[in-house]
C-alpha cells in the first residue's frame, strides 16, 4: 500500500486531509485542511506538492470554498464564491499546469450545473462539486497506475535507475508518476537499484523519494545532485525517469530545477531519459517550453541548510524552482495512454487526441 497524500474525509461538510510533506521523513503528520486559506499556505509552503497532488488538492479546495455558502444562498452567489476561490488558489504556484487544469475543470462543472439545473439548490451544487473533485482524484489514481504499467518495461532486471525530485505517491493522488513504473517492476519481482538525487534546495529526493522507496522495499541510494554525471560515467545508470510539472505541445517538459542538467548528462552518457506524466500535465496551449512560467522561490531556501545560515548575509541568490528539458533530450514520455517515443508536436497531438492511444 502506497501512502495517500491527499484524502477527503466525510461528506460535503467534511475536510481535506494532507500528509504534511514538510515534516517527512522525521515525522508522519496529517493536516486537517478546512478552508482555502489553509490550503493556499499548504500548497505555497510545499506541505502538499507535486503537480498532480496540487491539482487534486485544489479541486477539493473548491468544495471547501462552497462550505462558506448558506443553504438559502442562490446557486449564482455560490458560483461567484467558487470563482473567487478559483482565482485565489490559482495564484498559489505558477508552474504545475495540473493546478489550473483541475481548477478549470471544477469551474466548468459548477457553471454547467448551475446553468443546466433549473431551481438547483446550493446543497445540490456542493454535492456536484465534491463529486467532481472525487472524480478528478480517482482518475488520477488510475492514470498513475497505467503509467506504471506502461513504464515498467523500461526497468530491466539488475538496472540502475536515476530519478530527480519526488514524483511518487506523495506527489499525486495515486501511486506516483516516475515512481509508478518502479512500484510495478518491484511487484513483478524484478531487482533493480534506484539512485535518488537529493534535489537541492528542499531535498524532495532525499527526504521523500528515499522515504517512499524504502517503505516499498525498493533498493535506493541518495546522491548529492552534483554526483549524477560521475555515477553515469561509472556505468551505473541504465535509465533516468523523472516526473513533470508542465509539458508543452512540442514535448518540452518543466520539472524540478536540476532536471535539465540531468538530461544533458544522460545524453552525453547515452542513457535514455524518460518523463512520466499523465495527460493532465500537458499544456497544449503553449507551443514550447519557452512559454512555461517558472516559479522563483524565496532566497532563504538557498541561504540556509537545516536552519543554519550557509551563505554570507547580503549575498544575493537565484532560486528558480523548475527548469525545462527540451524534447530532443527526452527518449519518451510515459503517459496513462501509452508511451510517446521521440516526442514532438505531431506525435503528441496524435497521442493525446480523445480517441487515440499511444504505443
Ligand atoms: O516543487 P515541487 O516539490 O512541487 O516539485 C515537484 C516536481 O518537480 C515533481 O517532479 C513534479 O511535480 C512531478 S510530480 C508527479
Amino acid at each position: 500500500m502506497v501512502v495517500q497524500a491527499v484524502k477527503w474525509i466525510g461528506d460535503i461538510d467534511g475536510y481535506l486531509e494532507l500528509v504534511d510533506q514538510r515534516r517527512l521523513p522525521g515525522e508522519f503528520v496529517s493536516l486537517q485542511c478546512r478552508d482555502t486559506r489553509f490550503l493556499f499556505d499548504a500548497i505555497k509552503t510545499l506541505a502538499v506538492r507535486g503537480a498532480p497532488a496540487i491539482g487534486v488538492a485544489a479541486a477539493y479546495g473548491l468544495a471547501l470554498a462552497l462550505q462558506e455558502s448558506k443553504a438559502g444562498d442562490s446557486p449564482e452567489k455560490a458560483l461567484a464564491e467558487l470563482t473567487k476561490a478559483r482565482e485565489y488558489l490559482a495564484s498559489s504556484r505558477p508552474t504545475a499546469v495540473n493546478l489550473f487544469w483541475a481548477l478549470d475543470r471544477m469551474r466548468r462543472k459548477a457553471e454547467g450545473f448551475v446553468e443546466g439545473e433549473a431551481g438547483a439548490t446550493v446543497t445540490a451544487l456542493r454535492e456536484a462539486v465534491l463529486a467532481e473533485a472525487k472524480a478528478i482524484h480517482s482518475e488520477d489514481v488510475e492514470m498513475c497506475r497505467q503509467i506504471g504499467l506502461h513504464g515498467e518495461k523500461f526497468i530491466k532486471e539488475g538496472a540502475g535507475i536515476l530519478t530527480h525530485c519526488n514524483a511518487g505517491a506523495l506527489a499525486t493522488g495515486g501511486q506516483g508518476t516516475a515512481l509508478s513504473p518502479m512500484f510495478e517492476a518491484h511487484k513483478k519481482g524484478r531487482k533493480f537499484s534506484v539512485y535518488a538525487d537529493e534535489t537541492r534546495p528542499l531535498l524532495q529526493g532525499a527526504r521523500l523519494t528515499a522515504w517512499e522507496l524504502k517503505q516499498a522495499g525498493i533498493q535506493v541510494a541518495v546522491i548529492c545532485d552534483n554526483m549524477a554525471g560521475w555515477l553515469m560515467k561509472q556505468g551505473k545508470i541504465n535509465a533516468v525517469i523523472t516526473g513533470a510539472d508542465r509539458i508543452a505541445a512540442n514535448g518540452d517538459a518543466a520539472n524540478k530545477i536540476g532536471t535539465y542538467s540531468v538530461s544533458i548528462l544522460a545524453r552525453e552518457h547515452g542513457v535514455p531519459f524518460y518523463i512520466a506524466a499523465p495527460s493532465s500535465t500537458f499544456d497544449l496551449s503553449i507551443a514550447s517550453g519557452a512559454e512555461i512560467p517558472i516559479e522563483q522561490r524565496a532566497a532563504e531556501e538557498v541561504t540556509s541548510f537545516a536552519g543554519t545560515r550557509t551563505v554570507p548575509a547580503g549575498v544575493s541568490v537565484w532560486n528558480p524552482a523548475f527548469d525545462v528539458t527540451e524534447a530532443r533530450n527526452i527518449a519518451a514520455i510515459i503517459t496513462e495512454r501509452g508511451v510517446i517515443e521521440n516526442p514532438d508536436t505531431e506525435i503528441i497531438s496524435q497521442c493525446l487526441a480523445p480517441s487515440s492511444r499511444g504505443s
